[in-house]
Parts: structure tokens; C-alpha cells; sequence
């Protein structure tokens, strides 16, 4: 099974980014968890500030992957060009959030992905990314 964890802007900043709500692991370190616990699984990792970049990335991996795990981060609310992009590849989407969204900011609860993923899965801190890979396992 090939999965990609693809993350949104500020993401690579986990670890120092607001602890209180995003708590103090980088990801890269939690990514080596995952890496370990899911021996298994072809997991990869990608993260980018830009917005077409992600959208790239979403369309080049979106046709043989299959899962895509994306927290589009603060694009979530803003960004058209990624809701399309995930309803357009054939690849199911899972949507995840480190924070509860909707105990947050009313801007934050709007999102662009949610209509075209296959599932939500918010406010579990780190291990949403560990329940969205469960969810590919089990299905
Ligand atoms: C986030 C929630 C977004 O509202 C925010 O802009 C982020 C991170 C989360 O994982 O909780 O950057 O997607």
C-alpha cells in the first residue's frame, strides 16, 4: 500500500508553531514513528508553504497512490484550486486537522477539501495522521 502525508503551509514549523495547540513534536519526528509502526506501508512525506505547489503534488501522486492523507493547513478555508485538485484525481483523499477546527475560529470552519474527501478526521493532535492511516488499512 502506497500512502503520502502531504501538509500545508506553517506545518513544517510543528514543534515551535503555538505548542498550546499543535504541541511541541516536529514532524519529521513524528513522521519517523509512523514510518516505524507502519513497516508495511510505502509512506511518504511532503510539505510546502505554496499553494500550487501542493496542487502539483496532489495531481502528481493523485493517479497511482493509494491514499492521500492531506492537511492543507490554513488553505483549507481559502483554496479553491486544492478543493478541485482533490476531486479531481482518482486517489481517495482523507482530510485531517491537528487542532478541533470547529472549537476555533468561525473562519476555520469552512473548508475546501472536506466535499471532495472521502472523510474528515480533526482534533486528535499528531495521531489524527495515525487514525486517517488506520482508516486506508481498514477499508
Ligand atoms: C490546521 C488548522 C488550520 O485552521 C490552521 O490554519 C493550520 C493547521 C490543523 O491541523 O489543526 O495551519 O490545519
Amino acid at each position: 500500500m502506497k500512502l503520502i502525508i502531504i501538509n500545508g503551509p506553517n506545518l513544517n514549523l510543528l514543534g515551535s508553531r503555538e505548542p498550546g495547540i499543535y504541541g511541541t513534536s516536529s514532524f519529521e519526528e513524528y513522521f519517523a514513528g509512523l514510518k516505524a509502526k507502519y513497516p508495511q506501508i510505502e509512506l511518504s512525506y511532503y510539505q510546502s508553504n505554496v499553494e500550487g505547489e501542493l496542487i502539483t503534488k496532489i495531481q502528481e501522486v493523485g493517479f497511482d497512490h493509494d491514499g492521500i492523507i492531506l492537511n492543507a493547513a490554513a488553505y483549507t478555508h481559502t483554496s479553491v484550486g486544492i478543493g478541485d485538485a482533490v476531486k479531481a484525481v482518482e486517489t481517495p483523499v482523507v482530510e485531517v486537522h491537528i487542532s478541533n477546527t470547529f472549537a476555533r475560529e468561525e473562519f476555520r470552519h469552512q473548508s475546501h477539501i472536506s466535499a471532495g474527501a472521502k472523510g474528515v478526521i480533526l482534533g486528535f493532535g499528531l495521531q489524527s495522521y495515525d487514525l486517517a492511516i488506520q482508516s486506508f488499512l481498514d477499508s
